[in-house]
């Protein structure tokens, strides 16, 4: 199973206006930075459009599209690298959709530890740890549970999904 490494995207996410290390939520994006950040998907997962859209209809729902977006909010937006850098889908699919070898479950855990814990932390200052992504208490069938409901947005705060008055407080989105 594979390392986490820093991301080889930080120049298609710049072209796109995006900072790999200050992601916004993935539903803020405009049209164009979509279509942009869709194609490091393809490449990132070593997958087309149509593995997780339905084809003729991008805005359509689905279960890969649920995933994808909560990876981006809820894992790529909270972690980094031990050193710093940046992550970002590549940095653990590295040009594959599946990565993990679940024959054999203790194998996994200890990779989780090793790798996803011990090679990673978190943005903000708390500690990194299976709770990070697993939750508490821990779903080990994350992807599964993101599978069977629609995909949350990042709460945004009101200053910025209203209009901006001028007594708008300035507020901090994560
Ligand atoms: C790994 C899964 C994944 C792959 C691969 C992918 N997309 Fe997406 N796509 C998403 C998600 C998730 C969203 C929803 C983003 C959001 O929340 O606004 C999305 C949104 C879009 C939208 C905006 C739809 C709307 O709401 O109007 C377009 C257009 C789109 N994708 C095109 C593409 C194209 C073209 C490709 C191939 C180059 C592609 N996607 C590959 C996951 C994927
Ligand atoms: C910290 C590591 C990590 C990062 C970063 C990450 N993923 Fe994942 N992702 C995983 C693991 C582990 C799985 C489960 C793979 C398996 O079943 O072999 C997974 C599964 C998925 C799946 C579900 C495949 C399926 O149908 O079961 C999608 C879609 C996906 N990731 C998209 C993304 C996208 C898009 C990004 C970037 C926004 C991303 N991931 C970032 C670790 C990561
Ligand atoms: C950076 C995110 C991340 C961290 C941190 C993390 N995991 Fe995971 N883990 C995943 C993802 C994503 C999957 C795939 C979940 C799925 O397929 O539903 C997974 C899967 C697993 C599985 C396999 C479950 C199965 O039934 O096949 C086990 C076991 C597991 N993790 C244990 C741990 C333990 C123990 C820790 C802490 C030492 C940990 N993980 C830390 C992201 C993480």
């Amino acid at each position: 199973m594979p390392v986490v490494e820093p991301t080889a995207m930080a120049a298609a996410l710049a072209a796109a206006g995006l900072d790999p290390k200050a992601l916004p939520p993935l539903e803020t994006l405009d049209a164009k930075q979509k279509l942009r950040v869709m194609k490091t998907f393809d490449e990132a997962l070593g997958v087309a459009c149509v593995d997780c859209h339905t084809e003729g209809d991008f805005a359509a729902d689905t279960r890969r599209k649920r995933v994808a977006k909560r990876m981006w909010n809820e894992i790529v937006r909270v972690t980094a690298l031990e050193s710093g850098d940046a992550v970002y889908c590549d940095s653990c699919h590295r040009g594959a959709m599946f990565t993990l070898d679940r024959r054999d479950k203790a194998k996994v855990s200890d990779y989780m530890s090793d790798v996803f814990v011990g090679m990673m932390k978190r943005t903000d200052d708390r500690d990194h740890s299976c709770e990070t992504c697993h939750g508490d208490p821990p779903d080990f069938k994350l992807v599964s549970s993101w599978k069977s409901a629609p995909a949350p947005d990042i709460q945004l705060a009101p200053a910025l999904t209203e209009p901006q008055g001028e007594s708008a407080p300035a507020r901090e989105v994560r």
